[in-house]
């Protein structure tokens, strides 16, 4: 009996130290000390033997057991070795290699030109102010003295939220000044960028989705020169030079005067793509506040004066960056958004 618990510890760490690999090892395992087991089936000999000598083999078979299971446990210590080094000597691994890169996210061309004329217009202290996108046709028409008849609220260029027309979705910012001025009392400056809707037929300048910032300074003695100068500065700042403006009437129901405001192209002296060869952008609608807005938003017009402009965000970007379809904006192609990446 002592022989067969001799020759099994032999046999055993032989087959042990021979294991390749981790499951192997575990199979081996398995087949010496397993239930079924080799060792488990020498002690069924046990019963059988003479009383004196049971126990020397009970403690013979427990200590074989033991050595074994340390036996497994280092074989396994030395396989994890093994195959980490394989792996680190074998092709494939080069601790020299950078990390493979991390895809990050970016923001919209758009949301970073609004951040932009955002802080620009912060540092001179303006507001930033929201509007709801679905309006009342109040605020989006009749409070800014475009009356029932007039052809800017004609069926193909708004869509209309409900059958009755007293909701639209807001074809310009220009509703936010009534809000502003309801919920700020004079002096203000505010600005009040945000998506505006149009049912137009689309083409690479035109969307049934675009963006405007909307601008309304009301205080004392509140100028055209106060405008342009406003403006001036801020192109100033967005440009990093200083551009001339030139103002040319313009019709808007709700300015009196109004103007269309064009800003010398940032891009050429002597015409080029930009400009479409007359070295001026058009650049935004403004004017001095109607008497009949300022009344509509509760302010007194023979007290308080204002001017208020408003540009269109997506054409600013398009600027910006040279790109040459606004459609580009909506269409959610990573490899257009991805050309943003900072
Ligand atoms: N709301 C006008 C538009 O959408 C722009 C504008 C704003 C004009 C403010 C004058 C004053 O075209």
């Amino acid at each position: 009996m002592e022989d067969r618990i001799q020759t099994l510890r032999a046999d055993a760490l032989d087959r042990i130290a021979a294991a390749r690999g981790e499951e192997e090892l575990r199979a081996v395992q398995r087949e010496l000390l397993g239930k079924q087991g080799a060792l488990a089936e020498l002690l069924t000999a046990l019963p059988g033997l003479p009383p004196e000598e049971r126990p020397a083999l009970g403690r013979g078979a427990n200590e074989l057991k033991r050595d074994l299971l340390a036996a497994v446990e280092e074989r396994a210590r030395e396989l994890e070795g093994e195959a980490l080094a394989a792996a680190r000597s074998g092709a494939g691994f080069d601790p020299t290699l950078p990390a493979a890169p991390r895809v990050r996210g970016s923001l919209h061309p758009l949301t970073r030109v609004r951040r932009e004329v955002e802080d620009i217009f912060a540092a001179m202290g303006y507001l930033i102010l929201d509007g709801p996108e679905v309006e009342l046709d109040q605020y989006n028409f009749q409070a800014l003295n475009i009356p029932p008849d007039h052809p800017s609220r004609e069926m193909q260029d708004t869509f209309y939220c409900d059958r009755e027309g007293r909701l639209v979705m807001r074809t310009q910012t220009s509703p936010v000044q009534i809000r502003a001025m309801e919920r700020l009392r004079p002096p203000l400056r505010v600005i009040a960028p945000g998506r505006v809707f149009r049912n137009e037929e689309q083409d690479a300048t035109h969307d049934h989705t675009f963006h405007q910032v909307e601008g309304l300074v009301v205080g004392e003695g509140v100028a055209v020169g106060h405008l342009t100068g406003t403006l001036k500065s801020f192109l100033r700042r967005l440009f990093q030079k200083d551009l001339g403006v030139r103002l040319r009437p313009g019709y808007f129901p709700f300015v009196e005067p109004g103007f269309e405001l064009d800003v010398r192209c940032p891009f050429c002296q002597s015409g080029c793509r930009v400009c479409k060869r007359t070295t001026w952008v058009e650049f935004c609608g403004c004017g001095m506040v109607h008497p009949r807005v300022l009344e509509a938003g509760r302010i007194d017009p023979e007290r308080w004066s204002g001017f208020a402009f408003g540009f269109g965000l997506d054409r600013l970007t398009m600027i910006r960056h040279g790109i040459d379809d606004l459609r580009h904006f909506m269409a959610g192609d990573l490899r257009f958004l991805e050309q943003f990446r900072s």
